[in-house]
């Protein structure tokens, strides 16, 4: 996959905001600087992410994209970003097609689902057999008829635990040179609306306005985010 990046040799080379370290078998993006985080991994099958399959959130994650007894709705997952809530969605049954526009991400996501699939968890292999991706800028492609639309394109606000902040943060630093700003969520939303599925979910911090001046089917709130329904 062709990463668009400068190449740093090594550490001293290294400039900007945010880095994307490469190792043999293994890969994570580091913000630089002083007093910077620590690495931020796409790995399906760490500790933190098996606990937060088990996490209040989830329930109103799957409730939101239509998950029921025997029913799990094939879900586009437009934004798909670190991947979390695609995997949170593919553990509880959903095919998932993960959409990432940046380069980076998409070859974290990539790589990550590669080990997913020979996990020794069987749980983290279920996941990976149902989680699909497709690189790049979701408004040029087609969501497959009838399936649930996901979008969680939020950049502006601090929501969520201190892991979640530093996560998004980073994920902003990425996006740097192109902040995807209002107009952006807005060829966002007219793209979404134009699509053949059953129903678009988008996920907001909970106090957030609305994404689009159309008013949801219904809301799925908690505490730090909040679901805004549109059924179709
Ligand atoms: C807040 S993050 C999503 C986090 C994700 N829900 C998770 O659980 O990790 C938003 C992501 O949407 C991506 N994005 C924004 N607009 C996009 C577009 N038009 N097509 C594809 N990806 C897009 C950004 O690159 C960013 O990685």
């Amino acid at each position: 996959m062709a990463l668009g990046l400068p190449l740093a040799a090594n550490a001293d080379a290294v400039h900007g905001k945010v880095a994307l370290v490469v190792d043999v078998d293994d890969g994570w993006l580091q913000v630089l600087g002083p007093g910077a985080p620590g690495p931020i991994r796409v790995d399906f099958a760490s500790p933190a992410m098996l606990h937060r399959r088990k996490g209040g959130q989830n329930e109103l994650l799957g409730r939101a994209v239509g998950v029921r007894q025997g029913r799990r709705p094939g879900v586009f997952d437009a934004t798909a970003g670190l991947g979390r809530d695609s995997f949170v969605l593919a553990d509880l049954g959903c095919t998932v097609t993960m959409a990432e526009r940046t380069p980076a991400l998409a070859w974290l996501l990539g790589t990550a689902l590669e080990r997913a699939m020979v996990s020794g968890e069987a749980l983290v292999r279920a996941a990976a057999d149902r989680l699909a991706l497709w690189p790049g800028d979701c408004t040029t492609m087609t969501v497959p008829e009838g399936a649930v639309l996901y979008l969680d394109p939020m950049f502006e606000s601090q929501r969520g635990s201190a892991a979640v902040k530093k996560d998004l943060s980073a994920l902003r630093l990425l996006h740097g040179a192109e902040p995807p700003g209002e107009a952006g969520e807005q060829s966002l939303v007219q793209w979404a609306w134009a699509q053949p599925c059953s129903r678009i979910v988008v996920k907001r911090a909970a106090k957030a306005p609305l994404l689009t001046r159309n008013a949801p089917s219904h809301q799925l709130q908690g505490k730090a985010v909040r679901f805004d329904v549109y059924v179709r």
